[in-house]
């Protein structure tokens, strides 16, 4: 490989979007970021520089970052923000991975701008496992709110509500035509008839799952997460946030001048406040007859998506996604495991703290929402925990405890317990090198029936299991995948029901692991491994670079 330098800005910029200009936070004046393009076994250098009044730490979501952990980018998990003025080198190779990731802010809720696309290319001369695409074209998905993102989860953290939707859903930053003043901030795919269009599909979106669709069209799934899958067609796409799926899309040899509506909306089990608006772009044909006739005279199709809670069609998609498994690329799930874990994922309650006399909004009028993993809601440490943990000064900043099983037994029979109160805390799971790792996550759905993809930080895990209610430890491991599983970093465990992951920790450092629905992370449904150095030289974590920030 290559070394490959980039230098990302982070500055104010004016954006104008549904009729409501504000100064956002962005990458180079950019919204989204511009696309980072690579190819596997490359080095990257890429020189973040804080412009703006805000903290700042970018996470390469789904690079695994081997070794390199003090490259991954969550603050105060891996490194220390990075402050007003300075700067930081983000250093890390790619490592045996192809495919669509994508970046983003990892601090406060300020990944609603700060985001762009990865794009990792095979190694040169390797060829897809596919017929090689005409184009590819990077669609990522995105919320748009009039508000500033940050000033949102201040106030739902501060009186422990829900906080305030989003007012738009977007394409590559732009809303589409279906919102109130915004035909102009439509995304545009102008194709020729009997090609194929690789498009990378990225949810980068805060808070909710999407379905997407191309009027008139099918595409053929062949990559998630940027590791490839038995090829399957559908009319639908449903992606969590965090997540990525690559599609070829096969244009028509018979539709000149056509122009079809792409459109996404969410997919939502729980009854609370959401933006249950739809994002539309434009997938024109040539030759371009319509160039100059504006949105509304265009003869549009429009594609039928499933219904807001359409958990049949979700569970039908997941079930489709397999690893390829192929001789070049091997599905390599761990056969034997070392640890078997049981965590409980899900909405909780903590006191409120009725700070500068605000009225709770939580369930009660005592309570704030929490959200836990294992009943624990984590409390972000104001030191970063793998310095800590590298400089042996741990102590006051996490306890190595994490508890094997949640501290509130779940009875999965009978009534669901009453006391939904969690407890908070820094606790670290800790494991050795090399530790083979099952871990089951049940979803309590004691207060809001909600799916909430998990997603892990430093490695990718197979799937092996997915069901409704609750995991049967006797039973359910009997119908595990262990041939062709989905392997992923981000996984949907479903409302009322459960996830199995195997992964190998085979990368030392501190990982995070949480829910991609910001505000369940912002409520502390999250926790971090701590996997330890193995013996050999080429097993442990390298140093840290110089120009680490510091807290
Ligand atoms: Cu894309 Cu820790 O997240």
């Amino acid at each position: 490989g290559i070394t490959r330098h980039y230098t990302l800005d982070i500055k104010m910029q004016n954006v104008t979007r549904l009729c409501h200009t504000k100064s956002i936070v962005s990458v180079n004046g950019q919204f989204p970021g511009p696309k980072l393009i690579a190819r596997e076994g490359d080095q990257l250098l890429i020189k973040v520089v804080n412009h703006v009044p805000n903290n700042i730490s970018i996470h390469w979501h789904g690079i695994r970052q081997l070794r390199s952990g003090w490259a991954d980018g969550p603050a105060y998990i891996t490194q220390c923000p990075i402050q007003t003025g300075q700067s930081y080198v983000y250093n890390y190779t790619i490592v045996g991975q192809r495919g669509t990731l994508f970046y983003h802010a990892h601090i406060s809720w300020l990944r609603a701008t700060v985001y762009g696309p990865i794009i990792i290319l095979p190694k040169r001369g390797v060829p897809y496992p596919f017929a090689k695409p005409y184009k590819e074209v990077p669609m990522i998905f995105g919320e748009w709110f009039n508000a500033d993102p940050e000033a949102i989860i201040r106030q739902a953290t501060q009186t422990g509500g829900g906080p305030n939707v989003s007012d738009a859903y977007t394409i590559n930053g732009l809303p589409g035509p279906l919102y109130n003043c915004s035909a102009k901030d439509t995304f545009r795919l102008r194709v020729k008839p009997g090609k194929t269009y690789l498009l990378r599909l990225i949810n980068a979106a805060l808070n909710d799952e999407l379905f997407f669709s191309i009027a008139n069209h099918t595409v053929t799934v062949v990559e998630a997460d940027a590791i490839y899958v038995k090829p399957f067609e559908t009319d639908t796409i449903l992606i969590a946030p965090g997540q990525t799926t690559n599609v070829l899309l096969k244009t028509k040899p018979s539709y000149p001048s056509a122009s079809f509506f792409m459109t996404a909306r969410p997919y939502v089990t729980g009854q609370g406040t959401f933006d249950n608006s739809t994002v539309a772009g434009i997938l024109d044909y040539e030759p371009p007859k319509h160039a100059r006739t504006s949105i509304k005279d265009l003869p549009l199709f429009t594609p039928v998506l499933p219904a807001l809670n359409d958990t049949n069609f979700a569970t039908k998609f997941s079930n489709k996604l397999r690893s390829l498994n192929s001789k070049k690329f091997p599905a390599k799930v761990p056969l034997k495991v070392d640890r078997k874990f049981f965590f409980t994922v899900g909405l909780g309650t903590k006191p409120c703290n009725h700070k500068n006399n605000q009225t709770c909004q939580g369930p009660t009028n005592t309570t704030m929402f929490a959200a836990s993993i294992s009943n624990i809601s984590f409390t972000m440490p104001t030191k970063a925990l793998l310095q800590s943990h590298y400089s042996g000064q741990s102590h006051g900043v996490y306890s190595p405890n994490y508890p094997w099983d949640p501290i509130v037994k779940f009875n999965y029979t009978g009534t669901p317990p009453n006391n939904t109160m969690v407890s908070n805390g820094t606790n670290l799971m800790v494991l050795r090198y090399n530790t083979s790792v099952e871990l089951v996550m049940q979803d309590t759905s004691i207060l809001g029936a909600e799916s909430h993809p998990l997603h892990l930080h430093g490695f990718n895990f197979f799937v092996v299991g997915q069901g409704f209610g609750n995991f049967d430890p006797n039973k359910d491991p009997k119908n595990f995948n262990l041939v062709d599983p989905i392997e992923r970093n981000t996984v949907g465990v479903p409302s009322g029901g459960w996830a199995a992951i195997r992964f190998l920790a085979d990368n030392p450092g501190v990982w995070f692991m949480h829910c991609h629905l910001e505000v369940h992370t912002s409520w502390g449904l999250r926790m971090a491994w701590l996997v330890l150095d193995g013996d050999k030289p080429n097993q442990k974590l390298l140093p840290p670079p110089a120009d680490l920030p510091k807290c």
